[in-house]
Parts: structure tokens; C-alpha cells; sequence
């Protein structure tokens, strides 16, 4: 076993793909990349378990290509998982606290620590409420000075300013017991699919003068606006590549998977694609009479789809400047920065451009300024390992975040943790 290296697996459950990489993070930091592999999710409906042996099943298919990959090696190692959960959003909240009625005195540590964990008790337990990441926007001291912070400052009163990300729900709980079967209880850290990947494709200055990171995934496409290195606006829209793919296999006759096929292969977000008279052959719903459709004709029916959802994000951003009207979109100077597997759509940023009236980029993990990972070269350029990587962001990285109380979570045995895949603690009847 490789000594003084710690491991980490991330898994990112999207509803199409599972995504999955392995890390070894070496005493002075660098990370290499060990393995990395994709497959096909089963057992999700647009977000929602709906079977969860075929979902523990494809989990463990990914898991086997790791371990394929890692050799024999049998390593403990850190698990982060990120999934996809509609209910996502952003608040913000002040929380007054008197340190004393007479003399200044001063702010501790441990002052800060028992004011953020009694406000996240609170909020917990107001029905379904699951804070999954606070930030800090900014301290008051005694309602007047400003500071970052105010450890070893003296004052009567603190005023904090928070901001949680959040969601309601229940898909967040039936996700951590699947989890919590297969890695045991806490032996995890779970992230929202969307802030892993905005993490992981945003630079600072994006999200410190004014960002929109909208992940294009095969349901849904989220949306989340950064500014002052904080998030503080999400959204979801109910269109996402699988309705691209749906109206190609609707118009061409064809079946979903040879619709997929022929829009990851051939198909441009454009009335004129390079080579449009190029002629591509498919099956049919058969799946045995050939039929041919030509470049032009495959990427008018995406262009059509990827219009109305480009629309849709415009209104999205429109109606958050209206709402704040602090940010106007010349305030937004990132424009938007669009991962995801749907980033991928050939011609989508000169479409995206076109109807956002905005600077536009696709964002990968190579184009932020994070911690390189060594050997990553396929999977940090590539759109679809965005949340999978941006799970390796710590939150000790992102400025403004809080730490979670810097708790060790037991490392898990890769060996022990398929073994319960395998035989132990499954309990199917989720
Ligand atoms: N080159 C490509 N052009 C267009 N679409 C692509 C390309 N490659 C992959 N896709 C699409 O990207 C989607 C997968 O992206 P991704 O893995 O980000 O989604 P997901 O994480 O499974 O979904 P979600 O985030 O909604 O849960 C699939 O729908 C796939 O068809
Ligand atoms: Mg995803």
C-alpha cells in the first residue's frame, strides 16, 4: 500500500451519467488522478430514486471499473458524492448576538463556532429544511465597523451575515440512507451537484465581480449566480439535453439512444452547421430499416430546443436583476459560463452569445484556477466531470465558505466498501 498519500473517491450521481474519479493527494498537496470512469445511471427518473437496487447496482458497475483501474491495491480512502435535487435554493439571514452589556471583550473562535452552530440547529429544525453549504458574507462590530473577521477583535455586539445554501424535501433524505447503506453511517460528504460544479469551473474573479454558472444536464438545467464569492441566487429550469434528444428521436423517427447518438456525434446548435448537406444514416424505431437525415435538417431540430432554453435563462437572469435591482447586468461582467454534459453541444456558444446578449464560455475544471490535479488531462476538460471534480474543492478553499467544523469522517476500506455493495447492509426496500 502506498504510504503517506490520502485517497479520495468522488462520485457525482447525475441522472443520466455516473460520474466517478479517484485522487491521491500527497503530503505537499499535489493530487494525481488514479482512475476515473463513467456509466450509464439506472434507476433515477429525473432526480428521483425510483429503483434503488438497479441505482446501487450501476453504482457498484463504476466502483468496479475504479478498482479495475487502481490495480490491487486496497486503499482507505475519503468518499464526496454529489447528486442532482431540484429544491435548491439561496438565503440569507443576520444574526445579532450580545457578547456583553458593559465592556468590549473579545471575539473568540469558539464565539464564531457556537453562533453558526446554534443558527444551522435552528434552521434544521424547521421542517425539512437541509442546509448543505453557509458562507459568511460579512461581521459588524457594535453596529458600525465592518471586518472579515473578528477573532481576537473587541465588542458588545456582533452582527453576522450569513448565507445558506438550502434545500427542502425529501429526496435529500433517500438519498443519504442509499449512501449511508453502501459506505456506512457519515462516512460521506454529500454536495449539491450544481455548487460542485460551479466550484469547479468558476475563477475567483468570476464569482467575486458577478458570474451566471448554468450546468446544461440531461433533465434539468440549473442555474447559479455567484457575486462577492458568494451564491446568491438559484434556479432551476425543467428542460435539459434528454428534451433535445426526445424531439430528435420525435422528428427522425428513431429511438432515444439513436437520437442521442446522432446528437453527440453530428449534431450542431445551428441553422448552418458546418457541412450541412452532409448526410448521416440511422435506424429506425425498428431498429432495422436505414434511414439518412442530413446535417442541416439534425441541427435545425436542436437549434429549435436549445433557443427556447436559452430564452428561458435569459428571463431567469432578467428576473433576477429585476428583483435586485443592486445588480444590473452590466454588474454580471462574467456572464454566464455553461457546464454540464449539454455544454458540449457543438456551436453553443455562439448561439449562447447570440440570445443571452452576454459573454459566454464553457467551463470546465481546467479553466478555473484550482488545484491541479496531476494526469487529469481527459476528465478536468471535460464538462460532464465538472461536479465530480468540483467535490474535491475544499471548503477550506472557497473563500467566504464556512468550515465544517473541521471534523475527521473515518476513512472506509475501498475493499470493504464494494464488499458491502456485494453482500452487507443492503437493504432494498428504499
Ligand atoms: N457532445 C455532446 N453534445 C451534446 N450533448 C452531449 C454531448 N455529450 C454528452 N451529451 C449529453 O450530456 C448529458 C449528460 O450530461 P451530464 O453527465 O452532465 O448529465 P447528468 O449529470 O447525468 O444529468 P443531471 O445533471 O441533469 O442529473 C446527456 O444527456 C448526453 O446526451
Ligand atoms: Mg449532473
Amino acid at each position: 500500500m502506498a504510504r503517506g498519500k490520502d485517497y479520495t473517491v468522488s462520485l457525482d450521481v447525475g441522472t443520466n451519467t455516473l460520474k466517478g474519479v479517484v485522487v491521491s493527494r500527497e503530503q505537499t498537496g499535489q493530487m494525481v488522478l488514479e482512475a476515473y470512469g463513467s456509466v450509464k445511471t439506472v434507476g433515477l427518473d429525473k432526480g428521483e430514486v425510483k429503483d434503488a437496487v438497479a441505482l446501487k447496482q450501476s453504482i457498484q458497475k463504476l466502483i468496479e471499473e475504479l478498482t479495475g483501474q487502481m490495480g490491487k491495491k486496497d486503499v482507505e480512502a475519503d468518499f464526496r458524492i454529489s447528486f442532482t435535487d431540484g429544491d435548491y435554493s439561496v438565503f440569507s439571514e443576520n444574526i445579532e448576538e450580545i457578547l456583553s452589556e458593559e465592556k468590549q471583550v473579545m471575539v473568540t473562535e469558539k464565539t464564531i463556532q457556537n453562533l453558526i452552530s446554534r443558527l444551522k440547529t435552528e434552521k434544521m429544525k424547521t421542517g425539512n429544511t437541509n442546509i448543505h453549504r453557509s458562507y459568511i458574507r460579512k461581521y459588524i462590530l457594535d453596529a458600525d465597523k465592518v471586518v472579515f473577521n473578528p477573532v481576537e477583535m473587541y465588542a458588545r455586539k456582533l452582527d453576522v451575515e450569513m448565507v445558506f445554501v438550502s434545500s427542502e424535501g425529501k429526496s435529500v433524505e433517500i438519498f443519504r440512507r442509499l449512501f449511508e447503506e453502501l459506505f456506512g453511517r457519515g462516512d460521506f460528504l454529500i454536495s449539491p451537484a450544481l455548487i460542485s460544479a460551479s466550484e469547479a469551473v468558476l475563477t475567483d474573479t468570476e464569482k467575486q465581480h458577478g458570474v451566471v454558472c448554468v450546468v446544461l444536464g440531461h433533465s434539468f438545467s440549473e442555474i447559479v449566480i455567484y457575486k462577492e464569492n458568494l451564491p446568491v441566487y438559484i434556479s432551476r429550469i425543467p428542460l435539459g439535453i434528454r428534451h433535445i434528444v426526445l424531439d430528435v428521436a420525435r422528428v427522425l423517427g428513431t429511438s432515444v439512444d439513436e437520437a442521442e447518438r446522432l446528437l453527440v456525434n453530428y449534431g450542431h446548435c445551428s441553422m448552418y452547421p458546418p457541412d450541412p448537406e452532409d448526410v448521416v444514416e440511422y435506424f429506425g424505431l425498428d431498429e432495422r430499416t436505414r434511414k439518412n437525415v442530413s446535417v442541416r435538417r439534425l441541427s435545425t431540430v436542436i437549434y429549435a430546443r436549445v433557443k427556447e432554453l436559452l430564452n428561458k435563462i435569459r428571463k431567469e437572469i432578467q428576473l433576477f436583476v429585476i428583483n435586485n435591482p443592486e445588480y444590473s447586468e452590466e454588474r454580471i461582467p462574467g456572464g454566464v459560463v455553461f457546464t454540464g454534459g449539454g455544454s458540449k453541444l457543438r456551436g453553443l456558444t455562439d448561439v449562447g452569445v447570440e440570445s443571452l446578449k452576454m459573454p459566454v464560455r464553457i467551463g470546465t475544471y481546467e479553466t478555473s484556477f484550482n488545484r491541479r490535479i496531476e494526469n487529469s488531462h481527459d476528465v478536468s476538460n471535460d464538462p460532464i466531470f465538472s461536479s465530480c471534480l468540483g467535490n474535491l474543492v475544499s471548503p477550506e478553499e472557497v473563500q467566504g465558505e464556512i468550515l465544517e467544523s473541521a471534523v475527521e469522517r473515518p476513512k472506509k476500506g475501498f475493499g470493504s466498501f464494494i464488499k458491502s455493495l456485494f453482500f452487507g447492509g443492503v437493504d432494498d426496500e428504499l
